[in-house]
């Protein structure tokens, strides 16, 4: 792995896709564990999940659906702080078991707004997978049941991450250059 350049930023090697799909499976076994027989539906929220989702219900082994909602509160590299609608929560989630799939939970705002946007929806139960986790800039008082890896405060794309649009399709994840 080399640096690469994405805009006006640099990033430099920071995670090899063996070592995330390592991390991958192992949210997979745990989340195969808890869920067996309880037909989940699997709740992906794009853009940046969708690579993460991919491996993640590809290592279910468990009867299961998968859905896609979107809603953002990124631009840039720091979090805005505002969030934007949640679109496209078409399923009837009243009873249902459901894994919100993200690829990151940094300030806790975006999944706190779908976890409360969810909760009026009477589901049986709601759990989050998130692939990354920043545990110094989380400050919110609810869990997050799955984590593949928690990393430092730093901003980072690839694996469905990206910088202004950039470097989703990136197999390994990159950081930025300070
Ligand atoms: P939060 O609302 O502050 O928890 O931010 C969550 C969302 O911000 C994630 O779903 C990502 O889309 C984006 N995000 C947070 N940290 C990063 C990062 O380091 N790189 C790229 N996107 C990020
Ligand atoms: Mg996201």
């Amino acid at each position: 792995m080399t640096s690469i350049q994405l805009g006006d930023k640099t990033f430099v090697p920071y995670l090899p896709e063996e070592k995330i799909l390592e991390a991958v499976k192992h949210v997979a076994t745990r989340v195969n564990d808890d869920m067996k027989g309880k037909n989940p539906l699997f709740l992906v929220v794009l853009n940046g999940a969708f690579m993460f989702a991919a491996d993640l219900v590809r290592g279910i082994n468990t009867e299961c659906e998968v859905s896609f909602v979107k809603l953002a509160s990124y631009s840039g590299t720091s979090s805005s702080g505002k969030v934007k609608e949640l679109v496209g929560m078409n399923e009837k989630l009243e009873g249902r078991n459901i894994v919100v799939v993200e690829d990151i939970v940094d300030s806790g705002n975006t999944i706190e707004h779908i976890l409360e946007d969810l909760k009026t929806k009477n589901p049986a139960s709601v759990v989050v997978a998130a692939f990354l986790f920043k545990p110094d800039v989380f400050k919110k008082d609810f869990k997050i049941q799955y984590i593949g890896m928690e990393i430092p405060n730093d901003f980072i794309v690839g694996y469905g991450l990206d910088y202004n649009g950039l470097g989703r399709n990136l197999r390994d994840i990159y950081v930025i250059k300070k």
